[in-house]
């Protein structure tokens, strides 16, 4: 049901490529450079591969079949001109339907339709404005929208992506029949490794057969769940859901995640049309305090400001990004009113007041439900406003919105305790 629907998306995005709808203005990257010499290196190397959860952006929520190079190239020079790159998102990831057809030795080649410069020259031209490449490819026979799958060429794509100086692989679970997901995800870890050239493993089985038990160390995060769909409450039906249903799904996995193996909740819809802005701000919220990795899904060419202000406010983003790497998780639930906590490395803690109903309503952090003694002092920072609120003894009350959160960093007043 789920591939058979894909496919039929993927038809329609090539009809609209096929009539000349790229609008993107940025300039194709040129012609390769000799196949022979070394491919380009990202700007940085880090010790560990994701150390942090990953960050950056993904074709598929926008524009799902309908990528080429013109499309990534402007979303590079979107990530940097907004200020993105600066906020620390890194990776450029094509998603499906980058691939055409296999050459008659076997090896995968980019459609020369949507890619004429090739992925070498590609992978070029966003090292050098700083950024780094992702791909995509498939464990099974086709990707979920029929491109050629990596099943038995994974050596040898693995290799290709090593010398076009791809940085990060996003490796999918469509047409595996058969297949055994730890099988095939440890075969192309391997193959990854073996090219030597540092690339993140993004592991994409839909959480089928419980990836956060046994993918540390096979790759670097791991999609926790079926495929986010740009809506905040609609159903599951072909196996998509909307930001809600995977707040709840992420919420009995935060043991599993820590730096280096992250839980994926999917990339964003930010930004995208289903969500209202209270709903955009709700689920970046809830993306940060999972630590999950932050690949944003929207045009980043027309974006308005107030979206922008979302994906790049910083102390959300550090919330994200924290050395700790704990997965934050609920303390209080009272219907549809809910306190989330994540404790962060400098002994503050980041919390979410999230209003699931139709009513605004006052909600309450007490300080006994994130680790602080009921009787001390705590400073209160909304990070949504950008102001400290105050200091206060004993709990926190503030009037959330339907569908919103109120996000915060507590800071314990060791004046203040009793
Ligand atoms: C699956 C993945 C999606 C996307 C599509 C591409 O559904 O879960 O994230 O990569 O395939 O076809």
């Amino acid at each position: 049901m789920r591939v058979s629907i894909l496919v039929g998306l993927g038809s329609s995005f090539l009809l609209v490529i096929g009539a000349g709808s790229s609008a993107e203005p940025a300039a194709p990257p040129g012609p390769a450079p000799a196949a022979s010499s070394a491919p380009s290196a990202p700007p940085r190397l880090a010790a560990s591969l994701a150390p942090t959860p990953p960050m950056g952006w993904n074709s598929w929520n926008r524009f799902g079949c309908n990528v080429g190079e013109r499309v990534v190239l402007g979303a590079a020079d979107a990530l940097v001109k907004a200020g993105m790159k600066d906020a620390g998102y890194r990776y450029v990831v094509i998603d499906d339907c980058w691939q055409g057809k296999r050459d008659a030795a076997g090896a995968i080649v980019a459609d020369p339709a949507r890619f004429p410069s090739g992925i070498r020259a590609l992978a070029d031209a966003v090292h050098a404005r700083g950024l780094a490449l992702g791909i995509y490819s498939d464990a099974g026979t086709l990707t979920c929208a029929k491109r050629p799958g990596s099943k038995d060429h994974e050596v040898d794509d693995a290799r290709a992506y090593a010398a076009w100086g791809v940085d990060y692989l996003k490796y999918d679970w469509c047409n595996t029949e058969g297949q055994d997901t730890r099988e095939a995800y440890g075969t192309m870890s391997r193959a990854l490794r073996a090219t030597g050239r540092p690339m993140i493993l993004s592991i994409c089985e839909w959480g089928s057969t419980k990836p956060w038990l046994w993918a540390a160390g096979v790759g670097q995060l791991w999609r926790a769940t079926g495929d986010i769909q740009d809506c905040w409450d609609c159903g599951t039906s072909w196996g998509g859901m909307g930001v809600v249903h995977i707040i709840d799904l992420m919420a009995e996995l935060y043991p599993f995640s820590g730096p280096g193996h992250w839980n994926d909740p999917d990339m964003l819809e930010v930004g995208n049309h289903g969500l209202t802005l209270v709903e955009n701000r709700a689920h970046f919220s809830f993306w940060a305090l999972f630590a999950a990795p932050l690949m944003a899904g929207n045009d980043l060419q027309t974006m308005s400001a107030d979206i922008r202000a979302i994906l790049t406010n910083r102390e959300v983003i550090a919330v994200d990004q924290d050395p700790l790497g704990i997965q934050g998780r609920k303390v209080r639930d009272n219907g549809p009113h809910e306190v989330w906590m994540k404790p962060l490395a400098d002994g503050t803690r980041a919390v979410i007041l999230f209003n699931r109903g139709t009513e605004e309503s006052p909600i309450t952090v007490e300080w006994e439900d994130i680790g602080l003694h009921q009787g001390g002092r705590a400073t209160v920072r909304d990070l949504w406003k950008g102001i400290d609120v105050g200091t206060f003894r004993g709990r926190y009350q503030a009037r959330v919105s339907p569908h919103g959160v109120i996000m915060l960093k507590l800071t314990a007043d060791p004046t203040g305790a009793p």
